[in-house]
């Protein structure tokens, strides 16, 4: 039954838009909500999985059964993630992780002054990546928001990523990817697109998501 497809799996979720702090009161994040990713663990407790949700900057609201960690910047969720990633058997990262973050954190609030202010920004450390080069049989699932060439892009991704599944919202259509209740998503495996998902409220997204790597994992005699 639906109920008990991920009884006695341990499901590891990421949530949210990081923050890269500049100074103590100013910083650098994006336009994700968290909703996308609460919607995933929710669904994954629902199906009887124990499921840890790592979530950096969002506005969605905590779900019983399900163990929250709070974090800021991406530095710190790739060390939550790592911490748990060994004892976890399905791994989605529906964060939006920032590509960059500032190369020095100012201890005190920056002052103003008449020149330009230039900030150096370095790249962070790729979460999806690093966990796919450190595979032990988890089921990855990587999330791609792109604007254009979605199939190319995302199985870019999951072939560079080592992911079984990357889930692509194109983030250009109205009613998709970031802090909207909805999503479109077209999701892909080893073989390519397996299905597109029509405009419909994320919690459904996330279950059909679910379902897929349910019958998935029992397929490759995991599950
Ligand atoms: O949170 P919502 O408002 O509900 O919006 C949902 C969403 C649009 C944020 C979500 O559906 C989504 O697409 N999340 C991934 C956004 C993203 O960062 O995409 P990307 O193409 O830049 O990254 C690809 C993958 O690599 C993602 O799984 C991301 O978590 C991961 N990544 C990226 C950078 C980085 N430093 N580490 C990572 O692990």
């Amino acid at each position: 039954a639906q109920s008990q497809s991920l009884r006695g799996k341990k499901v590891l979720v990421t949530a949210g838009g990081t923050v890269e702090r500049l100074d103590p009161v100013r910083y650098l994040t994006n336009d994700s909500s968290g909703k996308m990713g609460f919607s995933i663990a929710e669904a994954a407790a629902n199906r009887g999985a124990e499921v840890t949700l790592i979530a950096a900057r969002t506005t969605a609201e905590a779900i019983g059964g399900v163990t929250l960690v709070k974090v800021e910047s991406a530095e710190q969720m790739l060390q939550a993630v790592l911490e748990r990633y060994e004892d976890a058997d399905i791994v989605v990262k529906a964060a939006a992780v920032a590509d960059y973050r500032p190369v020095a954190v100012a201890d005190k609030k920056i002052k103003k002054s008449d020149e330009r202010l230039v900030i150096e920004l370095e790249r962070t450390t790729d979460i999806l990546q690093t966990l796919g080069e450190r595979k032990q049989g988890q089921y990855l699932v990587g999330f791609a928001a792109e604007t254009e060439q979605m199939e190319q892009y995302a199985m870019d991704k999951l072939h560079r990523k080592h992911c079984d599944l990357v889930v692509a919202n194109n983030v250009a259509e109205a009613g998709a990817g970031f802090n909207h209740d909805t999503n479109i998503v077209s999701i892909y495996g080893e073989e390519g697109l397996i299905e597109t998902v029509p405009l419909m409220q994320k919690r459904q997204v996330a279950d059909r998501l679910l379902e897929i790597i349910v019958q998935r994992m029992s397929a490759r005699g995991a599950g």
